[in-house]
């Protein structure tokens, strides 16, 4: 009887389809909010893909002047990802993110909270050296940061940490200022998921002003708090 009453329901609402030629009906079901736990193989294959289409890049002047494109270092499947500015010259030569001066700071600014750096995921905004080390143009962080999504899509991580201001322009836009905004969770959407994120002074920065590092330190102390809290394993 159920049954009966049911696909003449359903034949019901056929008919009323075709008869007023509707193409859209609006279903009240529930949206699924929250994205499902990419495997390994899945993310390795998406961040091939990505490394493909930064690979592809045209008429850009980093990638002209750069040696190689500078994609990730760590580890993808890290619940923490790290995101600087760009490469510089070690970076360049030896193609991996944060692996000169600003790299053995980060390493010790990891290792003061106890982290350490093959467990996390690292990238940075623009993934060629810009030319002379300069800051990337806005116009170039605005069409890098199409990727670094699709990226931070791919990593899914619980904990983003940004690095710097060219970072903090890549997700937040210009009106922001790294000294006011530092030290502060902040929540940030991209591709329709939440992710905590803190803004905090890049390592080249403390490399050129050591008396800043007492703010870093702070800042290093509220991520590990968080860590903590979210039982994250470092
Ligand atoms: N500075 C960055 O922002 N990224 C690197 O990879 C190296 C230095």
């Amino acid at each position: 009887m159920e049954i009966e009453n049911k696909n003449q329901n359903n034949n019901n609402f056929q008919d009323m389809i075709d008869l007023f030629e509707i193409d859209y009906v609006y279903e009240n079901k529930p949206i699924k909010r929250t994205l499902d736990k990419r495997s390994f193989e899945d993310k390795q294959s998406l961040l091939e893909n990505l490394k493909k289409k930064i690979l592809e890049i045209n008429d850009c002047e980093l990638k002209k002047s750069a040696k190689q494109m500078v994609f990730n270092d760590g580890n993808p499947e890290s619940q923490i990802m790290i995101i600087g500015e760009g490469p510089g010259q070690k970076e360049d030569e030896l193609g991996k993110p944060f692996v000169g001066d600003a790299g053995a700071l980060l390493n010790k600014m990891l290792g003061a909270i106890n982290i350490t750096r093959s467990n996390i995921y690292i990238t940075n905004v623009v993934n060629y050296r810009p030319p002379n080390n300069r800051k990337p143009e806005p116009s170039e962080i605005n069409r890098y940061s199409v990727f670094l999504r699709e990226h931070i899509n791919i990593i899914d991580p619980e904990i983003l940490i940004l690095m710097g201001s060219t970072a903090m322009e890549a997700l937040f836009g210009q009106k922001l200022k790294i000294s006011k905004e530092r030290g502060k969770w902040k929540e940030i959407i991209v591709n329709q998921k939440t992710y905590q994120t803190i803004l905090t002074f890049h390592p080249a920065y403390l490399l050129r002003q050591p008396e800043q590092k007492k703010y870093s330190w702070t800042d290093l102390k509220m991520i590990r708090k968080r860590i903590d809290e979210l039982k994250i394993s470092t």
